[in-house]
């Protein structure tokens, strides 16, 4: 059979399929073959093993029959979830109020396309300029405008809307926040947010918070959007971080109930909703606090170490206290892709500030997703670089 050649692949899909911590994990995969030990500080995913209450519901939650997830989720999914949001920031929010999503990045992604069509006038999102990458390849993917917001380090990342001009307000159709910030675990306080509703409502712009790192937390509890209101926002939140359940891909979305529905109807077509067994063990997740906690009381000592061994080594870093992100800054005005593309030599792996978008280029990431060991041998090398 012969190739045809013709076949076309959209120039977005080649933009939305550039992804560099992928391309920078590459190196990772060749130094462990020339048998050099790797130190990761780069991914979201930590090695805290996952609670006995939700294993244990997802063991419960395997039958010997299989159906199609239920787009909406089980009134059970959203009876928890309503539930865990009324325990964690006093808000009461409807089951048709909550739609759960496969992980909140699928659930962001597909998100612009509820919003924007060729049709539309309104056709920029805007968001943080270091981004979590979804936020950028959802507007791209429906052939719309990303304007990245500056906040930098001098304004710890906040982004105040009422400083973007009328003319892109008004041809915006969405924001996004994210509070406690990925990459830099900067917070926002639930003024901010209010002021932020305010010039939303005002130029009828859906605001979307994205909060997967709402329950990461080591000093006061981060807020809700849904604890200004839920009239014309959404708030995403995810078990991934919260219970570790990274692989499950169980999240979910609240706010807007018009929104709501609409977003609902779509997904219906996209056909995706997290599997049964999935939904069971969510509930789980949802309905228990002590395992958040034991996950938050056990990273304490990693933060602590990272932050000691910074302030060894006079290196500049963001004073946050949630995500399990430390910011910090490339020493001696070196630049942060450079600096950790030194590190990486070393077998040490940080996630400079270009993988996230524009700005802060001196500045880097790191995880804190290695038991304490594992950083002080990392350490040792780091001393050299
Ligand atoms: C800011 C932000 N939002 C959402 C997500 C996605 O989480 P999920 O695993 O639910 O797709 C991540 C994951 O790293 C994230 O950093």
């Amino acid at each position: 059979m012969q190739n045809n050649r013709s076949i076309q692949i959209a120039p977005s899909a080649k933009i939305i399929g550039h992804y560099p911590i992928a391309e920078f994990l590459e190196r990772k995969v060749e130094l462990v073959r020339q048998g050099v030990t790797v130190y990761d500080f780069g991914p979201g995913d930590d090695p805290i093993p996952l609670a006995k209450v939700i294993t244990d519901a997802l063991r419960n939650g395997l039958s010997d029959q299989s159906a199609y997830p239920l787009v909406r989720g089980t009134v059970e999914l959203r009876e928890s979830i309503s539930q865990y949001l009324k325990r964690r920031f006093s808000v009461s929010v409807e089951h048709k109020e909550i739609l759960p999503v496969t992980g909140s990045k699928e659930g962001i992604y597909h998100l612009p396309s509820l919003l924007i069509d060729h049709t539309c006038p309104r056709r920029k999102v805007l968001g943080p300029a270091l981004a979590y990458p979804p936020y950028v390849k959802g507007t791209i993917a429906v052939n719309a405008e990303y304007v990245p917001l500056q906040g930098g380090p001098e304004q710890e990342y906040l982004i105040e809307l009422s400083e973007v001009p009328a003319s892109t307000l008004n041809s915006a159709a969405l924001v996004y926040l994210n509070y406690p910030h990925n990459p830099t675990g900067a917070g926002c306080s639930l003024d901010y947010l209010r002021r932020q509703v305010e010039v939303a409502h005002k130029f009828g712009i859906l605001l979307v918070s994205d909060e997967c790192y709402a329950d990461i937390y080591f000093g006061e509890k981060p807020p809700s959007v849904l604890e200004v209101t839920k009239d014309g926002v959404l708030a995403f939140h995810s078990l991934s971080k919260r219970s570790g359940l990274t692989g499950f891909r169980s999240g979910f979305v609240a706010g807007d109930a018009q929104i709501i529905d609409s977003y609902a109807r779509v997904r219906n077509s996209i056909g995706t909703a997290p599997p049964e067994p999935i939904m069971l063990a969510s509930v789980a997740a949802w309905n228990d606090d002590a395992h958040v906690q034991e996950r938050r009381e056990l990273l304490v000592p990693i933060r602590t170490r990272c932050l000691e061994f910074f302030d060894e080594l006079g290196l500049e870093y963001l004073k946050t206290d949630a995500t399990f992100y430390l910011w910090a800054k490339a020493p001696n005005g070196r630049n942060g892709r450079e600096y950790a593309d030194s590190l990486r030599e070393k077998g040490i792996f940080v996630s400079p500030a270009e993988f996230f978008g524009e700005g802060s280029d001196e500045w880097f990431r790191v995880s804190l997703v290695l038991p304490v060991e594992e950083c002080e041998k990392a350490f040792e090398l780091w001393r050299s670089v």
